[in-house]
């Protein structure tokens, strides 16, 4: 009994309907899109990202941040995430088109963060999170990212990007903690996810 044929063309058919699914269909279903200028205010949608955010997001990648963050909110009939705050409207392919990786992520061992830089707009904030999140989120498993901040002895004038840190974190007197380039660049991109813009297809009323 030879069953070659019938087997290569299972085999065929197996991986061209993957393909088709995962590859074929998804292309021509979002390969076109492009962003969006408004009509009403002539803004391009989603709005370009600054060089400093734009060095943020290689951090955020680096650290590995999006082990632990998902960027993707689901509509109102899909969970609740738009009833946790974790945005205004669903979030759609267009959100990503300037992004690359993006960081849709899969595990949500913490919040959701497409719209963190308006959620929580504070600069100050943030560095004293990342700095050790139990400082502001008691009970927080996060793990701090201390290594983004360097402890230097204060010469002459405190630095004005100097933590305020008081407590367990406060630096011995005369030294001060700053934050690196990099834990800079990494809250200027928190800063500006903010996927809050109406579009098209994801309008906000
Ligand atoms: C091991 C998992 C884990 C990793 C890795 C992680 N986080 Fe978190 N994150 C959490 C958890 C849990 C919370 C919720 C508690 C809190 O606010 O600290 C959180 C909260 C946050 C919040 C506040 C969200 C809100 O809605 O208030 C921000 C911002 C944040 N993380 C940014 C980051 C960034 C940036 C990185 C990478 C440098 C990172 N996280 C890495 C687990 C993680």
């Amino acid at each position: 009994m030879n069953r070659g044929l019938t087997l290569f063309v299972g085999i065929l058919a197996t991986f061209t309907l993957a393909w088709a699914g995962l590859v074929l269909i998804p292309y021509l279903q979002f390969g076109r899109v492009t962003d969006y200028v408004s009509e009403e205010t002539g803004q391009t949608l989603p709005p370009p990202m600054s060089g400093l955010a734009q060095r943020g997001h290689e951090v955020y990648a680096a650290e590995g941040c999006v082990y632990c963050h998902s960027q993707q909110v689901r509509g109102e009939s899909q969970g609740s995430d738009l009833a946790r705050g974790w945005g205004v409207r669903r979030t759609v392919a267009r959100d990503y088109i300037g992004e690359r990786p993006h960081f849709l992520g899969t595990m949500r061992t913490g919040p959701d963060l497409s719209n963190i830089g308006r959620r929580q707009s504070s600069v100050e904030w943030h560095h004293k999170h990342l700095y050790r999140p139990q400082s502001v989120s008691p009970g927080s498993v996060m793990p701090p990212f201390r290594f983004l901040y360097s402890l230097r002895k204060i010469v002459g004038e405190p630095s004005a990007d100097a933590l305020k840190l008081d407590g367990l974190d406060a630096p011995p007197p005369g030294w001060e903690v700053v934050p690196t380039p990099d834990a800079k660049a990494l809250v200027a991109y928190l800063l500006s996810l903010d996927r809050s813009y109406p579009l098209p297809e994801a309008p906000t009323e």
